[in-house]
């Protein structure tokens, strides 16, 4: 059993790190000093001067915690993108086409966090799961109700995951149920502000762990009366921003048909694309749409396996990273039928390929694909499922340097029931995160620490 808490202590570990884009780091037998708050003061190599005292020094005042060999040490990952009240449905319910999937479907199971019970059932096992799972900062939607999203923040503060959260704006009678949706534009607008002031003023957030998100669901969910003033509120409070963008033929279409012009340009008209905004999903941006997105720094969640059922289409993630947008990686759920930030890089990976090589064995190979090189590798999907979210989101953690915030998880490539196999003759260096990414699974994951503190003790 570890100790409950790095703070203050220091660590001895090999493990992989990916701040630079396409690039791996690897660690082995560093020293990771951690703060009195979690945070990252120094990373020493053994190569580095002051390396063996520093050592001495730690274990010398008993603060020295070891990983056994055959662990490695990861940042944990950054979830982009999850509805949190959608999990009962993961794995279930992906018959149907986007529009029809959210009437049928996905709005019926979201009123039912009216009641406060099951909200509180429901989230507290996705909560522990996704940590669990390695997932040490999740994005949020929640739904439209104030008391069952307050419920989602306490337990994410309980159960010590990062998170931001969002109370779900969506008030459009035309397309939004009488069961389930914002009595009216003042009901969007006031429940988002009273989820802000809410998270901002917790007692059991002092740190900021948990943050506030304006969510409006997506522009055909939404009146214009409601995105306008959202965007005025987005703008006064300077907190986060997260919505779909061109999701599917359909969702495009029918802001092309309401508006005119693209997601993209619509919600930058009403003030929803900045620094701080996750758009979901995005994968009918015009050239154009891309270059605003640019402009205003603002980060696109890429849910290849989501993408791969409600889509129809992959999004072009390495042109995407190389104009030099933010990206992360989301796990959609219930959107993409698992929960688990590896799973999603593979399909990042997996999704990749396929939109270079094309599907379709009846055409001819040169007719086949995307005719251009998109195929990234487990580095590239290895970087957006954690620097990389975090860069998005612009939080301090992701990557193991001093000023992050220790957020790790432990890779025990040696679990009883893992699905990881090492061979000391073949796998050396990066080559061994390339096995972690496509081979790892639940059973593998260890201990898990947000802010320097264990909140999953073995998976
Ligand atoms: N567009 C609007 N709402 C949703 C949702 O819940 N999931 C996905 N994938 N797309 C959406
Ligand atoms: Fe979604």
């Amino acid at each position: 059993m570890p100790q409950p808490t790095l703070r203050n202590r220091t660590l001895l570990a090999s493990g992989f790190h990916a701040p630079v884009l396409g690039e791996v780091d690897v660690l082995t037998d560093v020293l990771i000093a951690i703060g009195r708050k979690g945070e990252i003061v120094a990373v020493t190599r053994p190569a580095d001067p002051g390396y063996a005292e520093a050592r001495f020094a730690a274990e010398a005042s008993g603060r020295l915690e070891r990983l056994p060999e055959g662990s490695y040490l990861l940042p944990g990952f950054v979830d982009c993108h999850v509805h949190a009240p959608q999990y009962p449905q993961l794995g279930a319910a992906l018959d149907v086409p986007l529009e029809v999937w959210l009437q049928k479907y996905t709005f019926p199971l979201e009123a039912r966090y009216q009641d406060l019970a099951f909200a509180r059932r429901a989230y507290s096992l996705l909560v522990a799961d996704l940590i669990a799972n390695g997932t040490t900062t999740a994005l949020y939607f929640a739904t439209v109700h104030q008391d069952a999203t307050r419920i989602l923040v306490d337990i994410c503060l309980e159960k010590g995951q990062r998170a931001l959260v969002g109370k779900v704006a969506m008030d459009d009678p035309e397309t939004c149920p009488d069961y389930y949706r914002d009595a009216s534009v003042d009901a969007a607008l006031s429940g988002t502000r009273a989820l802000i002031e809410y998270v901002r003023g917790h007692p059991g957030n002092p740190e900021g762990r948990v943050k506030p998100v304006v969510t409006p669901r997506f522009i055909p969910s939404c009146t214009d009366a409601t995105l306008q003033g959202l965007g005025e509120i987005a703008g006064d409070c300077g907190c986060h921003v997260q919505t779909h963008v061109s999701e599917s033929d359909w969702a495009h279409g029918y802001v092309l048909s309401r508006h005119g012009i693209t997601d993209t340009e619509s919600l930058d008209r009403f003030g929803l694309i900045g620094r701080h905004s996750m758009l979901a999903h995005a994968n009918l941006l015009t050239v154009a749409d891309m270059e605003t997105l640019k402009v205003r720094q603002a980060a696109v969640a890429h849910c290849p396996l989501s993408n791969a059922f409600f889509a129809g289409a992959v999004f072009p993630l390495k042109s995407a990273l190389e104009k030099g947008l933010h990206v992360g990686l989301g796990t959609d759920i219930s959107g993409g039928p698992s929960a688990s930030m590896l799973e999603n890089c593979r399909a990042a990976v997996t999704v990749s390929r396929m939109l270079e090589s094309g599907t379709d064995p009846g055409r001819p190979p040169h007719a086949r694909g995307s005719g251009i090189p998109t195929r990234i590798d487990f580095r590239h999907a290895f970087h957006v499922a954690t620097a990389g979210g975090a860069k998005a989101l612009d939080l301090p953690v992701g990557e193991f340097s001093p000023g992050y915030q220790f957020d790790a998880i432990v890779i025990d490539t040696r679990a009883k029931g893992g699905s990881i196999r090492l061979w000391d003759e073949f796998d050396h260096g990066e080559g061994i995160l390339q096995k972690i990414v496509f081979t790892a699974s639940k059973a593998n994951i260890g201990t898990v620490w947000i802010g320097g503190e264990v909140v999953s003790a073995d998976g």
